[in-house]
This record gives structure tokens, sequence and C-alpha cells, in this order.
């Protein structure tokens, strides 16, 4: 399994879950000291990598793939919790940022675009899957995330369209969309005050990683061989 992205707060979360159900496990990210730390401490559930590849240098995807290819032999699953952070993309329109929405849209659907593409042969192998995380934006409307909102749309189109087509090849596609999610760093951005508000809208209170986690683990597994192409929110009841 290929956790792109993987040294976040939620692909680390899927990363020890994955341990633990056998997967070896490729984590990604920019950092190679929070990646060290994080292989460091999962280390003892089983085997875990880290590979550090900054998703703007040229031909980053396919470098990462075949490094993971090289070091695996396969890929049977690829997990992107790539995220860049929010400056100038979420808040009221006229404070967002046009120069920011273009890196963040290529993010959005450039870098899972390019990743699939990468992955595609390997995947095709034994009948995998790709899993493209999201945001509740690119499904529901409201204020403050109009380009959040137009770059997840983006995501969830390729990944709909993508799915019906690669399930030809045995390659099943998903996105997975958290809205307010406690215990990351992006909960920590947003403060406590927004956070607060949030959970006590949600029923069944807000997701943590370890929430998400599981349902990334069963969208890979063989109990998920005939679902592809859904869009599946994680929002403890916020938005459905
Ligand atoms: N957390 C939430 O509340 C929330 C809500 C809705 C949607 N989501 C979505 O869920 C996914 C996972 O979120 P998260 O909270 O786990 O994110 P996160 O903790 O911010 O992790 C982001 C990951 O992306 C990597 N990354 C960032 N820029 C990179 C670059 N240029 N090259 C290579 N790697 C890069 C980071 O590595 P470095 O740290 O080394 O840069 C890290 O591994 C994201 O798509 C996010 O948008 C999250």
């Amino acid at each position: 399994m290929l956790i792109a992205g993987g040294s976040g707060s939620i692909g680390s979360a899927i990363a020890q879950l994955a341990l633990t159900q056998g997967w070896r496990v490729a984590v990604h990210g920019r950092s190679l000291e929070k990646l060290d730390t994080l292989v460091t401490g999962l280390a003892h559930l089983g085997q875990i990598d880290g590979f550090a590849t900054d998703i703007w240098e040229e031909d980053a995807a396919e470098a990462l793939v075949a490094e993971v290819v090289e070091q695996y032999g396969r890929i049977d699953a690829v997990i992107d919790c790539t995220a860049t952070g929010p400056l100038g993309i979420t808040g009221l329109f006229p404070d967002t940022s046009p120069e920011t929405f273009g890196d963040f849209l290529n993010v959005s659907v450039g870098w899972i675009e390019r990743l699939a593409h990468a992955a595609y042969d390997f995947l095709a192998q034994e009948g995998g899957t790709i899993i493209a995380f999201v945001s509740d934006a690119g499904i529901y409307a409201a204020p403050r995330q109009a380009l959040v909102g137009a770059a997840r749309a983006g995501t969830i189109g390729f990944i709909r369209n993508f799915a019906v087509e690669a399930a030809r090849d045995g390659v099943r596609a998903h996105a997975i969309a958290p809205s307010f999610v406690e215990g990351t760093e992006s909960a920590q951005r947003m403060g406590a005050e927004r956070m607060s508000k949030a959970a006590k809208r949600a029923g069944l209170g807000l997701p943590t990683p370890d929430d998400i986690a599981p349902l990334a683990l069963f969208l890979c597994s063989d109990g998920a061989a005939k679902i592809t192409g859904q869009v599946i929110g994680v929002s403890g009841g916020l938005n459905a």
C-alpha cells in the first residue's frame, strides 16, 4: 500500500491500521525527518518504509511509484492524503488568492491523476484500489468554501469517471470526504472555536483520523471487491 501524504495526520493513522492488517506500507511525504519519525514509531508492527518526494518536482509521481515498486515488487493500493495547506484557499471569496488556487487545484486534480497514471498498470495486475481524499466542500455547498469546493469537486469528477473505465481492468477508485477532523494539524489551524461549533452540529461527534482509517482499509479489502466509484463522507453527522 502506497500512502501519498502518508506522514500527515490521516495518512499515518491509515498506515498504522494497514500494518496491523498485514499490509506492507510505503509512506510518502515531503519531510524526510517526519517520515523517519513515523517509520521508527510503527516499524514494530510490520514492514513500513518512508519515501520523500516533493510533489512539485518533475515526474514526481512516476519516480515515487517506481521507487516503491523497486522495493516491494508490487502496488495493490494507492491512498492519496496529500494536502498542501489552506493559505488563500478558504475564507470569504474576496479574501482568497487566485495565485494559491492554481497550486491547490493542481494538487487536488493533477496529483491524483498523475499518481493514477503512474500506478495504473501495477494496480491492474491483481485488482487494486486507488483512494483520493477530498473534502465535504466538494459535495455540499457552504460559505467560505468556493475554492476548496471547486477543486475537490474536480477530484470527485475524476474519481467517478475513472472508476467506471478502470473497473474493466479490475481497478477500483473511491473518494473519502472528511469535514472537520479532530486531532489533525488542520483542526489546529481551524481553531478551537470553529471546531467546537462544528462538533455541536455533528450528532455522532466529529471524527478523528482513527475513525477514518477503517473505511480506507475496508475499501482496499476483498470485502469491497464489487464496490467502486463511491464518494463517502465521514463527518459524524455534520453533513449527510
Ligand atoms: N484534517 C482535516 O480536517 C481534513 C478535512 C477535510 C479534508 N481533509 C483532507 O484529507 C487529506 C489528509 O489530511 P491530513 O489532515 O492528514 O493532512 P496533513 O496532516 O496536512 O498531511 C499532509 C501530507 O501531505 C504532505 N505534503 C504536503 N505538501 C507536500 C509536497 N509538496 N510534497 C510531498 N508531500 C507533501 C505532507 O508532508 P510534509 O508534512 O512532509 O510536508 C503530509 O504528509 C487531505 O487531502 C486533506 O485535504 C482533511
